[in-house]
């Protein structure tokens, strides 16, 4: 059965650690008791509508007026395998890293590089999460999930999820309307690992051979020494987003700054590091408030402890207005700022 609450407190609900309540709270573990809400609750599909998973992306300026859905879906399934290859669907509420730490435990390559990141699996396609190298979406083969509006059941496979660097389809497109259940992943029985992103073959090494358990080692060791453990300090990863931009504005602020980190993306454009930006701006470790940027890894913002949602946005407006003004480029936000 459905469980549905009223005036939900969501600060446990938000790795920011934000205090917001939502109007109403719906957890759900299985698509049919989705169906069974709203075949009991038909004016429901006119509410505002969020779909939270572990909250690990999420910025709330005030109560959410409207119905959060949280499906608490399970389960790890191999769909099929043959010699090279493997199909695993896992339910939209297995925790990320558990399932990460399955399939490496299991000898399946692919995701070993986005060990250690916050959230649940069913969030992993919405912005197609990426770290070290490797986005989550080069090994999705398939999204499952309900249409809100129309109670459809859709799946939508590799190429339909219109995926790009840290957005896809749900995030766009199809963004409060379509809720994953599922997902499933392609992957390969045969090493392909992708080691090259500075350091991390350093790292490898002190465990020993580049194998699945030493990268998952290595990169868990790299994030925890970068990124701050949002049980000490409310954050969500990455503020913004690596700006991307053409390799003609790149190369006039190369020629301003030569240690600028670049990344190449093909096309003729390239990402410039958000995070390098900022720090070189002046912010990193600074205060406003209760909201802060972390002193080990600019691109996060972090809660010092009481910070309203609206200190940490006046915060990152700060912080873009600064590098809009300093380096004459936009830093768009990948964290999903609920409220306005
Ligand atoms: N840098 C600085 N100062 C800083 C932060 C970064 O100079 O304060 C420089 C670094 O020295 C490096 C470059 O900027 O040369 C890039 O930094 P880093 O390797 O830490 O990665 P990032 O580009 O800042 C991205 C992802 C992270 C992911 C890391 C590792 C985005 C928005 N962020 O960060 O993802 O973990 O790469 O792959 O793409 C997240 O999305 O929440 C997240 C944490």
């Amino acid at each position: 059965m459905f469980q549905l609450s009223n005036n939900q407190s969501l600060k446990e609900k938000n790795t920011f650690g934000i205090t917001a309540t939502a109007r109403y709270y719906l957890i759900v573990k299985s698509e049919s008791e989705l169906y069974e809400f709203f075949k009991n609750n038909r004016s429901a599909i006119q509410l505002k509508r969020l779909f939270l998973g572990a909250g690990s992306n999420l910025l709330f300026l005030d109560d959410f007026n409207g119905l959060v859905i949280h499906p608490l879906i399970g389960g790890i399934n191999l769909v099929r395998e043959n010699k090279y290859q493997v199909e695993v669907e896992a339910g939209a509420g297995v925790s990320w890293d558990n399932f990460v730490a399955f399939c490496v435990d299991k000898g399946w390559h692919g995701i070993e590089n986005l060990s250690l990141i916050p959230g649940n699996t069913g969030a992993v396609p919405v912005q197609n999460i990426g770290a070290y190298g490797v986005e989550a979406g080069s090994v999705i083969s398939e999204v499952k999930g309900i249409d809100i509006p129309s109670l459809k059941d859709y799946h939508y496979n590799h190429k339909a999820c219109e995926f790009n660097y840290r957005t896809s389809l749900f995030k766009e497109k199809l963004k409060e309307q379509f809720v994953i259940t599922s997902v499933v992943f392609r992957l390969s029985k045969q090493p392909n690992f992708k080691i090259q992103y500075e350091g991390l073959e350093e790292k490898i090494n002190q465990y020993g051979k580049t194998n699945l358990q030493n990268i998952r080692k290595a990169i868990i060791a790299i994030r925890q020494s970068k990124l701050p453990d949002p049980a000490v300090f409310g954050n969500a990863g990455s503020f913004f987003k690596n700006p991307v931009v053409s390799e003609l504005v790149a190369n006039s602020l190369k020629n301003l700054y030569p240690e600028l980190p670049v990344y190449s993306i093909g096309h003729g454009v390239v990402k410039l590091a958000a995070g390098w930006l900022i720090d070189k701006a002046g912010w990193k470790g600074k205060s406003v408030g209760n909201a802060a940027v972390h002193e080990k890894q600019a691109l996060v913002l972090i809660n010092k402890g009481g910070a309203s949602g609206k200190e940490i946005f006046r915060l990152s407006e700060l912080i873009a207005e600064d590098v809009l003004q300093k380096f004459n480029i936009h830093l768009e936000r990948e964290v999903q700022v609920i409220g306005d």
